[in-house]
């Protein structure tokens, strides 16, 4: 009897911790491995793998100016490609000493270095474009053998004290002159080029009459693929120009839900794009989409939720992950597991619980894994005004590159 007992609850506690039958339900960041356990690949935790696996950021990492009294937001790390030792990193920041809140129109877009490793600390190299500019993201485009710098905003003269104006950059708002994604090309990230813009929002009643927050990310395939196999003078369908490109939309001037849709270029960065839905692609409120894709060939995103307990400094809950086989979808968007807080640990032990964490990028490995290193974010203090750029290091690969000095 004690014996069947004993089995029983064997077999009751083995099926309680079956979290998983498919790779889905590891988040598509590991697989569902015997037993119904998911195994993470490194950077990800949790029992459905949706978790960052964040660990405890450098003290002065990063890229912060607020003791000079200047704040900055979204960052992306690019490694220079001719010297290992140096890295770049493109991020927003605000002219005059003007607070987050007067990001419009203040924010420009600099370029600032480290030979300290990626986690920084970086200074302030060069500006790349003027106000008003914001939201960069930069990625590296394998077919065009350059560099693109997706941005928003439009030349905008502001004036020397810090105040809210109205301005437009394109359809779909003329408040704030966020709607409307731009790029630009470089091939040694500090000579760019406009290249224009790229995707517009409109003046309709639409739900994403409002575009804006772009990521982007070439669809690229260092393979063939079936035509390496095929004698048709070269041609080479892996070797595809095709962009991806996620955005966040809303209805005019930004009057409603903040939502999220995914579109793509055939024929190249400069466009057109193509929406893959009428509609937003998940009900959940999100906007700073980041996405790209994994080692097997499977699209990721990380997102800042708008959730009741995340959003503006309604609570930790800020960051969301979702997945996707194919970029045209269906996406699953992780309302499991939380891929991140607004707590951060720092490696003196301390921890800091942000009142905003947004604009979540990530840094990959350059093995060809896609291992994110680390996480960079926008954060801003509890009663502050000012806003930085911190990064933070993921798993064991990243604790090892934000070491390297
Ligand atoms: C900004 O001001 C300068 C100097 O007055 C002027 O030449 C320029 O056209 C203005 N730019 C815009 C975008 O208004
Ligand atoms: C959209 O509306 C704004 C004013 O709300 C206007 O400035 C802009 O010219 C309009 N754009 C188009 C393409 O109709
Ligand atoms: C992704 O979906 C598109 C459209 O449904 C399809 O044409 C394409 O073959 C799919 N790609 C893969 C790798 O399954
Ligand atoms: C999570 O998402 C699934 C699929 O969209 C949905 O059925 C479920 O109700 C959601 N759960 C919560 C707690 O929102």
């Amino acid at each position: 009897m004690a014996r069947l007992l004993y089995l029983l609850v064997g077999l009751f506690v083995g099926l309680s911790h079956q979290t998983c039958s498919t790779d889905e339900d590891c988040s598509l960041n590991g697989v569902c491995a015997k037993g119904g356990v998911c195994q993470c690949d490194p950077a990800w935790t949790g029992t459905d793998c949706g978790v960052l696996d964040i660990r405890p950021a450098k003290r002065n990492g990063g890229y912060n100016l607020t003791p000079e009294g200047t704040s900055s937001w979204c960052s992306k790390i690019i490694q220079d490609p001719k010297e290992n030792d140096l890295y770049h990193l493109f991020a927003s920041e605000f002219t005059h000493g003007c607070g987050l809140d007067y990001w419009a129109p203040y924010s420009r877009i600099i370029r600032a270095e480290s030979r300290t490793g990626p986690a920084g600390p970086y200074k302030f190299a060069a500006e790349v474009v003027g106000t008003f500019a914001h939201n960069p993201t930069v990625v590296y485009s394998p077919a065009d053998k350059e560099w693109l710098l997706y941005y928003i905003g439009c030349p905008t003269n502001v004036t020397d004290t810090c105040q809210s104006m109205s301005f437009t950059c394109g359809p779909g708002n003329d408040v704030n002159g966020e709607s409307g994604v731009s790029v630009l090309s470089s091939s040694d990230l500090r000579k760019w080029t406009f290249k224009g813009q790229v995707m517009q929002g409109d003046n309709t009643s639409d739900w994403d009459a409002d575009l804006t927050n772009p990521t982007a990310f070439p669809l690229y395939s260092s393979s063939c693929g079936r035509a390496e196999s095929t004698t048709d003078g070269g041609h080479c369908p892996g070797h595809t120009a095709a962009m991806l490109l996620v955005y966040r939309g809303c209805p005019i001037n930004c009057g409603g839900s903040e939502l999220i849709n995914v579109a793509f270029s055939e024929s190249g960065y400069e466009g057109p794009y193509k929406k893959i839905e009428s509609q937003p692609i998940f009900d959940d409120a999100n906007e700073d989409p980041f996405v790209w894709r994994d080692k097997r060939g499977n699209f990721h995103m990380l997102l800042h939720s708008l959730e009741p307990d995340g959003g503006f400094g309604w609570g930790p809950q800020v960051g969301r992950h979702a997945y996707a086989r194919n970029y045209t979808g269906p996406w699953t968007f992780g309302n499991r597991t939380l891929a991140f807080s607004t707590y951060v640990q720092y490696d003196d032990g301390l921890v800091t619980q942000f009142n905003r964490r947004e604009r979540p990028e990530l840094y990959f490995s350059n093995d060809g894994q896609m291992t994110p290193l680390l996480l960079s974010t926008g954060v801003q203090e509890q009663n502050s005004g000012q806003s930085y750029s911190l990064i933070v290091p993921l798993g064991d690969a990243g604790v090892k590159a934000q070491g390297q000095s």
